[in-house]
């Protein structure tokens, strides 16, 4: 146990959230020594002889300070920035030198951490715009790199496994590193698609793209349909220039053969995609 020290003096100097973040009650007296304490012997000892603490009291607001800060949590603890920063030199502080990030750590694809930072053609025009509306031009010219990376199976779509894709849509394993890594050896990637989309009514997915509840039923299996759906899981930039979802076949996340899987559970109609009790509801 270490000695409880006058942290009120400490915190007479410091923020609160600065001294409790640091965790450095033992480091308070070299910090304040000479310093005349604000409230020297803040509390009398009590039935144990030990000397209790004056509850942590916000630092009087300072002109020159900023009003407000925000908390971060990094390799050094957790701590209180400014609240002025921008959210991208907050991240690139975090990222880039806080070393909250093992940048050097290797990735499933055989990099590293810092490699997957370096975009990639059509990372960097969907940067252009920074959250604005999309130019035109930019996102034709996403739309065409994304078509050109499309590799279409060799005697044409043909649908999997149901099952095989349920398991795939539902699973987000695959390429997460920092202390616990995927390990592809143990386990094969995922498709993630639940965590973006509703796909069935059995279990919840997310909201984040269009609920695909009832896909085959509502789309039929054209070779049109078929075709495009394969396009967008392959590479959905072709069809939606700078979208959020993943390119899954330009990525290497998923063979040909497993999204020929994903799509037999988008479309097979045994497929809970495709039979759920209130299939054919939008919006769910
Ligand atoms: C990170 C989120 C995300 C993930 C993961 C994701 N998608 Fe998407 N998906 C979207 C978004 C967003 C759209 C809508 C396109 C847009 O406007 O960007 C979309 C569109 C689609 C469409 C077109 C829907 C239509 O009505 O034509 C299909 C099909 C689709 N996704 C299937 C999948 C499948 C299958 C998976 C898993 C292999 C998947 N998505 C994973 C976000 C995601």
């Amino acid at each position: 146990m270490s000695k409880i020290t006058p942290i009120a003096a400490a915190v007479a100097a410091a923020s609160l959230f600065l001294v409790a973040g640091q965790g450095t009650a033992q480091q308070a007296p070299a910090a304040t020594q000479g310093a005349a304490p604000a409230k020297p012997a803040a509390t009398a000892p009590d039935a144990t002889g030990v000397k209790r603490p004056e509850p942590l009291k916000k630092r009087a607001p300072d002109k020159a300070a900023p009003q407000t800060e925000v908390l971060i949590m990094d390799s050094q603890g957790i701590r209180m920035a400014p609240a002025n920063v921008s959210a991208q030199m907050l991240a690139e502080y975090l990222i880039l030198e806080s070393a909250g990030f093992d940048l050097s750590q290797a990735t499933q694809e055989g990099t590293t951490g810092k490699d997957r930072l370096v975009q990639d053609d059509i990372q960097k025009l969907c940067s252009l715009g920074k959250g604005q509306q999309l130019d035109p031009k930019a996102a034709q010219k996403v739309s065409e790199i994304a078509t050109a990376s499309i590799k279409y199976p060799e005697g044409g779509i043909k649908l999997g496994d149901w099952k095989k894709g349920r398991d795939l849509a539902w699973s987000g394993f695959g390429f997460r590193t920092a202390h616990n890594p995927d390990d592809h050896s143990k386990q094969q990637p995922g498709a993630n698609c639940y965590n973006c989309h509703q796909l069935a009514t059995d279990r919840t997915g997310g909201t984040i793209g269009p609920p695909l509840t009832s896909y085959g039923k509502l789309r039929g299996n054209s070779e049109e349909i078929l075709k495009y759906t394969y396009g967008v899981i392959y590479n959905a930039h072709a069809f939606f220039p700078c979208t959020n979802m993943p390119r899954m076949g330009a990525r290497n996340i998923l063979t040909q053969e497993q999204i020929a899987d994903v799509m037999a559970y988008l479309f097979d109609p045994a497929s809970p995609v495709n039979t759920s009790a209130m299939s054919g509801m939008s919006g769910m």
